[in-house]
């Protein structure tokens, strides 16, 4: 044996909101159909959080249920990593929420902004903080209440997007769990998809409310175009520098932000990849930093991932930013 210290997936979970969203109820609000949201997007319905329910509660109950999974306790936990673009507040960070609600005394947490690719980024930072030997045990949430920074008079924006939670425990292993990560942003490509008054760039006032830029803000054709380039390298990358062929990849977790951005990615990637490509966003629609781990947590629970698969998992969202990741589920 090396005595290296690896980073393993032990424990997944997911949370998400009771109530659901239609795209017919969608239909209600805004001048749409669903017959535009599905055939553009896949998405049929999403889940919009209760008024009092916070980005926190979504992340505690998703964190619950991947440390039952994981059976480890508040008290094993050495870090918190929370991606999210919707946290409770600026300060504290959503993860101090959590680390209370949990009980994980020891824990350090911070939250982790990098939009849809937020996850993705959090596990790259839990696995080299297990790596390196400085921790053994982390949370990585990925949650969002997007539906607080929806524009609910934009239809180009509003039909795309829900609520919801995943998480994973990482623990230190002596056999490779997380096999590959690989990051990217360009930010030459920052407007094209924004929450302009969400810092200290534009401050509240009666010019953020009228202009609407508490909201988010996209330009949506231009985003699908880079989208698809961008999740196509970071997926050849990731599964390249695992080592592997795509025919080792047993199911692929995309972010789940339109369908036909996953099919084309899939097409581009090789034969036969959309048949092992998991897909939920016909229910939840783009959960941003929620997406890839909500999907993982489903995917295992319903038997999706066996012990042994190489799942490959990819993301896109703002900044721009991308990520890549494989992970044999051990
Ligand atoms: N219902 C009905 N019509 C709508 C609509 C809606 N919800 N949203 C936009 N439209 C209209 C537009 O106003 C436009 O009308 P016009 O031609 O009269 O001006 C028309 O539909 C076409 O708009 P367009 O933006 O060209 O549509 P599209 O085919 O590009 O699809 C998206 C729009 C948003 C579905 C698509 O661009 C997309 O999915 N982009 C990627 C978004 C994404 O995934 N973002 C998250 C990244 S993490």
């Amino acid at each position: 044996m090396s005595g290296r210290i690896y980073a393993a997936i032990t424990g997944m979970g997911h949370y998400t909101p009771a109530r659901v969203m239609t795209n017919e109820d969608m239909a209600q609000l805004v001048d749409t159909s669903d017959e535009w949201i599905s055939s553009r997007t896949g998405i049929r319905q999403r889940r919009i959080a209760a008024p009092g329910e916070k980005t926190s509660d979504m992340g505690i109950a998703a964190a619950r249920m991947a440390m039952a999974n994981a059976g480890v306790t508040g008290e094993d936990i050495d870090a918190i990593y929370f991606a999210t673009c919707s946290g409770d507040m600026l300060f504290p960070a959503t993860a101090c929420f959590v680390q209370q609600a949990i009980g994980a005394r020891r824990a350090y947490g911070f939250d982790l902004s990098s939009a849809c690719a937020g996850f993705l980024m959090a596990l790259e930072v839990a696995t080299g903080a297990i790596e390196s030997g400085r921790i053994r045990t982390a949370l990585v949430i990925g949650a969002e209440k997007l539906s607080a920074i929806t524009d609910w008079t934009d239809r180009s924006t509003c039909v795309l997007f829900g609520d919801g939670a995943g998480a994973a425990i990482l623990r230190a292993s002596d056999r490779p769990g997380v096999l590959s990560t690989l990051l990217g942003v360009d930010g030459s490509h920052a407007d094209i998809l924004s929450l302009p008054a969400s810092g200290t760039l534009h401050p509240a006032s009666e010019r953020t409310l009228r202009e609407h830029l508490q909201y988010v803000h996209m330009s949506g054709g231009e985003t699908f175009k880079i989208a698809v380039n961008t999740m196509v390298n970071a997926a050849r990358e990731a599964v390249a520098r695992a080592g592997l062929t795509f025919d080792d990849i047993q199911c692929m977790i995309p972010h789940q932000a339109n369908m036909r951005i996953v099919e084309a990615v899939a097409k581009r990637l090789g034969p036969g990849l959309m048949e092992r490509v998991y897909l939920n966003l016909d229910r939840y629609g783009n959960t941003s930093a929620a997406s890839i781990p909500l999907a993982f947590s489903e995917a295992v629970s319903l038997g999706k991932v066996k012990s042994g698969d190489k799942v490959l998992m990819v993301a896109f969202g703002g900044g721009l930013s991308w990520g890549g990741a494989v992970v044999e589920w051990l």
